[in-house]
């Protein structure tokens, strides 16, 4: 039994099978992760997560009620959910990153989708269906008057059902995306909309990376369910109960980054870009493969600097890191061939017998990842909307020399907005422009505006996130 329960859909940990049977563990990926995975080890906390892959089943199956902890892995006192891969991946897939995650980020082509169809309907009994798993096992795990933190979209039916099964625990739900506007929520079936917001009003808490994504849930609650939302005290009354909502911005944990970015394999990489781009001008952008993230108008973005200013040519290169993710999903694997087709198009363009104007690499490599933040001179950060965006704050945390480029709809904007070059993300020119800028600021300005962004990611580490969220439950 334990006394503080976390349940995220992604665990810290992902296996790998390989042909002769043998399991290989890796860290998992993603904000929420590395958020997350310091503070659970430090305060003992019981995982609860999903069963993502094969490999993952395998394990599983092999360790005692799910807990790998207990199947002699260093995890970390984890418990995995071995839901049936279908079930698992109407859930995964069609609902919760193919709906939820399109909602929240207005990622929809409205003349083609959504589309909620009978299909549909069938897909959501698989939400609900993995979603009451998830409750099952909290409920199985818990003490007495336990706190449960569950996390993100794909949890958002959990909290209303854990309470039915165990009305004594304190339960709280974070969402590390945006909250989408009411009318666009409102895309969602009417039956669909109501079960959500009811589903997370079930917690006493539920958390909002912003000011900004908490009032758009207020507001959904408001004209969905007609609750009745106080927004100076930050309350929603629903049914009779009152769910307190909190912003709580999650920034890094500079001093760990630091450590890990300081290793020699990140050294040797390091030497190996340089060596690769020489003394030039470095503008450097790491993201997942995502449609929010805003790839393809970033490259643009470069390309139409590129064409106004002839005088940089040769003297900078952009290192574009966008690693593979959700490739179950079609739209996924087309928006990584976009990105690819934009990038080679960029490259017949510019690039010379001695000048390679952009590096873009598509394979997850972290160590190399930290090596580019060192160097970089400018960092674009232009996603379309952004639950808060760790890149915009762990770059300014290994390189303060350098200039952010962010998009003013990322939740990382309110907290960086005054020292960042802010753009909307959709206006290329605007961002073409900013990387102009970035590159020619004065260096002192660069180091004075960089200082500050530094302190600002680092005021609110995961350890502190989370804390403030268990002392919020009290
Ligand atoms: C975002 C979500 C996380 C998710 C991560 C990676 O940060 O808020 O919940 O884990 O993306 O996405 P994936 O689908 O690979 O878990």
């Amino acid at each position: 039994m334990s006394a503080i329960l976390v349940a995220s859909n992604r665990g810290p940990v992902s296996f790998t099978l390989s042909e002769d049977g043998a399991l290989t563990m890796r860290r998992g990926g993603g904000g929420l992760v590395s958020g997350l995975s310091g503070v659970a080890t430090d305060l003992d906390v019981l995982w609860v997560c999903a069963a993502l892959s094969d490999g993952d089943r395998s394990a599983v199956r092999l360790a005692p009620g799910g807990r790998l902890d207990q199947a002699g892995y260093e995890t970390g006192a984890l418990r995995m959910l071995d839901i049936p891969a279908a079930t698992f991946h109407r859930a995964y897939n069609a609902i919760a990153n193919s709906t939820l995650w399109f909602v929240h980020h207005l990622l929809y082509d409205t003349p083609n989708r959504p589309h909620f169809d009978a299909r549909f309907r069938r897909e959501w009994e698989s939400y609900q269906a993995y979603n009451e798993a998830f409750a099952m096992a909290l409920a199985e795990e818990a003490a007495h008057g336990a706190k449960t933190m569950v996390q993100d979209y794909h949890l958002g039916l959990v909290p209303a059902m854990l309470r039915v099964e165990r009305p004594d625990l304190r339960i709280a739900h974070f969402s590390h995306t945006p909250w989408a506007p009411p009318e666009y929520f409102s895309l969602l079936p009417d039956e669909v909309a109501t079960e959500l917001l009811e589903g997370i009003l079930g917690a006493d808490h539920a958390g909002f990376l912003t000011a900004r994504w908490a009032g758009a849930f207020m507001d959904c609650c408001e004209s969905v369910l007609g609750a009745e939302v106080d927004r100076a005290a930050l309350g929603v009354t629903h049914g009779g109960r009152t769910t307190r909502i909190g912003v709580h911005g999650l920034g890094v944990d500079g001093e760990a980054l630091w450590a890990r970015a300081s290793e020699p394999d990140v050294e040797s990489h390091m030497a190996a870009l340089r060596e690769q781009v020489g003394d030039r001008k470095l503008i450097v952008r790491i993201d997942r493969t995502e449609l929010s993230k805003n790839i393809v108008r970033g490259l643009t973005a470069y390309r139409e600097f590129l064409a106004a200013h002839p005088e940089w040519h040769g003297r900078v290169v952009h290192l574009a890191f966008a690693y593979p993710s959700r490739h179950d999903l079609p739209e996924y694997r087309e928006y990584t061939a976009a990105v690819q087709r934009c990038a080679l198009e960029i490259e017949d363009e510019y690039a010379t017998e001695d000048w390679d104007p952009l590096i873009l690499n598509v394979q997850d490599d972290y160590p190399r990842s930290l090596a580019a933040y060192r160097l970089a001179d400018v960092m674009l950060v232009n996603p379309i909307r952004d639950g808060m965006n760790l890149v915009a704050k762990e770059g300014p945390v290994l390189s303060p020399q350098s200039a952010l480029i962010l998009s003013r709809e990322a939740g990382a904007a309110a907290e960086l907005g005054e020292d960042a070059l802010l753009v909307n993300p959709y206006d290329v020119s605007a961002t073409a422009h900013a990387i102009h800028a970035g590159l020619v600021m004065p260096e002192a300005e660069r180091a004075r505006r960089g200082g500050r962004l530094a302190c600002a990611a680092t005021a609110l580490p995961p350890h502190r996130w989370f804390s403030d969220q268990l002392a919020a439950l009290t």
